[in-house]
């Protein structure tokens, strides 16, 4: 069973120049939904394929030459090394460009950068994990993970919305999971134009209807638009939970990816650095954070 080593400083596993993307090939796109894609890497370099490590709920610069750089978070779990997978939306510069690549094309990535999941907290507790649309990029790695290593986990849940059942990520992967017996998958969507959603219908809150969750020994981890931040904060705290026990993944604009230009800081920190995962303490001490 692979053992997931806390990575303390960002870019520690793969460069030695902070800002030197290694070249990895795009193996396979997945077209999910339109506008995003699954993108299946693999360093060029064995050893580096081999060797590369991260942590659930950290991130890639993902560069592309002569467009420039987006910071990507890793979808994959690292009990499944080897090759990296991100779910990218199509939004601007870079990633419009990487939508206009072909299997076996070359791109640059470093990293992994940020402080990810806090897996070893975790670990022994219940885990509860919360998406909203896009939500379910950095939370799939944690879900992998934690999958991967069942034994060592007690209760998982996991809630995921989307507004449609075409709109939804992973929808194969995720309502293969609905029947496992070790996992509570719940999966919802807004409204089901066709008729054929066999799973929820009705907003992600509503999700906590149907099963019990444990505030005192559960880790919730949430990522989605702000109005999923809005409503599940709303139901996690009137259940009970400390705010030191909410795991939130948040976005900001980065440039560096390494806490050195300051693009991303947000009080005295800098979400590159000491996040992207804030606990929801951190999150309502530091200013403008939600
Ligand atoms: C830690 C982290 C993890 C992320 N993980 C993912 C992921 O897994 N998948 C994913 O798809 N995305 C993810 N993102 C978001 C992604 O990095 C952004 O969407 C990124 O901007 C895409 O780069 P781009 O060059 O394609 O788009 P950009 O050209 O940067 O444009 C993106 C959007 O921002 C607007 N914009 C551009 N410049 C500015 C500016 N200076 N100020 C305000 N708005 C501006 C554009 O109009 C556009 O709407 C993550 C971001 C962070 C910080
Ligand atoms: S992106 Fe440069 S300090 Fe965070």
């Amino acid at each position: 069973m692979l053992q997931v080593d806390r990575v303390t400083t960002p870019h520690a596993v793969l460069s030695r120049n902070p800002y030197q993307p290694y070249l990895a090939r795009i193996v396979r796109i997945y077209r999910m939904v339109p506008d995003n894609h699954l993108f299946t890497l693999r360093f060029l370099e064995d050893h580096l394929a081999a060797s590369f490590r991260h942590q659930p709920g950290q991130f890639v610069m993902l560069s592309l030459p002569g467009t420039g750089e987006a910071p990507i978070s890793i979808s994959s779990s690292p009990s499944r090394p080897g090759i990296l997978e991100l779910c990218v939306r199509r939004a601007g510069r870079v990633t419009n460009a990487l939508y206009r690549m072909k299997t076996n094309d070359v791109v640059g990535l470093r990293g992994p950068y940020g402080n990810g999941f806090p897996v070893h907290d975790i670990v022994g507790n219940d885990l509860l994990l919360a998406a909203g649309g896009l939500g379910m990029a950095p939370l799939r790695s944690l879900l992998w993970y934690a999958l991967d290593n069942r034994d060592r986990f007690k209760r998982i849940t996991l809630m995921y919305g989307a507004k449609t059942p075409a709109e939804m990520l992973f929808r194969e992967e995720l309502v293969s999971l609905v029947d496992r017996s070790d996992l509570t998958c719940l999966l919802t969507v807004d409204r089901d134009p066709t008729g054929t959603w066999k799973n929820h219908v009705g907003l992600l809150p509503k999700l906590f209807d149907y099963t019990e969750i444990d505030p005192v020994t559960t880790y919730a981890a949430v990522c989605g638009p702000p109005v999923v931040y809005k409503f599940i904060l709303e139901r996690l705290l009137d259940l009970g939970f400390s705010k030191d026990r909410i795991l939130m993944s948040l976005e900001r604009r980065m440039k560096c990816g390494v806490g050195k230009c300051g693009h991303c800081g947000v009080g005295y920190k800098y979400t590159c650095l000491h996040g992207p995962i804030f606990t929801y303490w951190d999150a309502i001490n530091l200013p403008e954070m939600i």
